[in-house]
């Protein structure tokens, strides 16, 4: 894992909020970037990519079964059977940009194909994010804006934090987890691999959820949820007898 500090600090993302990263670099300097998905995170993460880092985004990827078009925003769509022809992994980082598709395996599962090709994956942080510099972070990794990630917290792979969250100091963040918007997660908290956190959500600090959860919407979590698979909800939230992978129609 690399720090906030190697990838981009959180001093210079506040300096560089006006301009965003993109004026930084012209396009011939940026790295070439593949962006894996078609659907509305996808073409967000072009914007952002294209707008607000050192990334150059040169086409979109999807399984072949999901091709139904031959671009996406004006960019060439191709296949991923195909990539390693058409854009080898020599010359052209990626990065998934798929949402919590099947309690998030589809991302991850995408992920280590790629990995096992040689692929390098882009991280995105918005240069509108407060990520403190020691904060550890993973591959394919994308943060929006007006997140706040405080000292010593992780950061798994495949991990989306959508807008507005608060990360507490110490917090681990599994790898595949997606975070939505405005969501608090206090200090020292651990959200295991893959689960889902919907908009709202607030933990207390030392909370701890096992993996593959699914957090409702406007849940108040306040105590450990140590069984994987379920959906919490409420306030203060239960574990219900539903399964997560069920209620998303995760394939096994
Ligand atoms: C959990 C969730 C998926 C349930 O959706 P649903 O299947 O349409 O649920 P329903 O509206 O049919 O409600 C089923 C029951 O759960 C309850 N419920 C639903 N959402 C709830 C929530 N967030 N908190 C507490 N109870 C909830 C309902 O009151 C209902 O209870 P009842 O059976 O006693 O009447 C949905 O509430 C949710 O949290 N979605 C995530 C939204 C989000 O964060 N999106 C971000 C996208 S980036």
């Amino acid at each position: 894992m690399k720090t906030a500090h190697d990838q981009i600090s959180g001093r210079q993302t506040q300096l560089t909020t006006e301009q965003g990263r993109s004026g930084l670099l012209s396009t011939t300097q940026k790295r070439s970037l593949v962006i894996v998905g078609a659907g509305e995170f996808a073409k967000i993460a072009d914007e952002y990519f294209t707008k607000d880092s050192d990334y150059h985004v040169v086409a979109f990827a999807v399984e072949s079964t999901f091709k139904t078009a031959e671009t996406v925003n004006d960019k060439p769509l191709v296949a991923i059977e195909d990539l390693t022809v058409l854009f080898p992994p020599d010359n052209f980082s990626v990065h998934i940009a798929i949402t919590y598709t099947e309690l998030n395996t589809v991302r991850e599962r995408i992920f280590k194909k790629l990995k096992s090709l040689g692929y390098k994956f882009a991280n995105y942080i918005s240069s509108n994010a407060f990520v403190w510099d020691n904060v550890e972070i993973g591959e394919n990794v994308f943060i929006f804006e007006a997140n706040v990630v405080q000292p010593f917290c992780t950061i798994g792979d495949c991990v989306v934090l959508w807008s507005g969250n608060h990360i507490g100091h110490r917090t681990q963040i599994k790898s595949g987890v997606y975070v939505s918007s405005h969501v608090v997660i206090s200090g020292y908290c651990q959200i295991g691999e893959r689960c889902f956190i919907g908009v709202n959500t607030a933990f207390a600090d030392h909370v701890t959820i096992a993996e593959d959860n699914f957090v409702a919407m406007a849940s108040v979590v306040t105590t450990n949820m140590l069984d994987p698979d379920r959906v919490i909800k409420g306030s203060p939230a239960t574990a219900t007898k539903i399964s997560a992978k069920r209620l998303m129609k995760a394939r096994p």
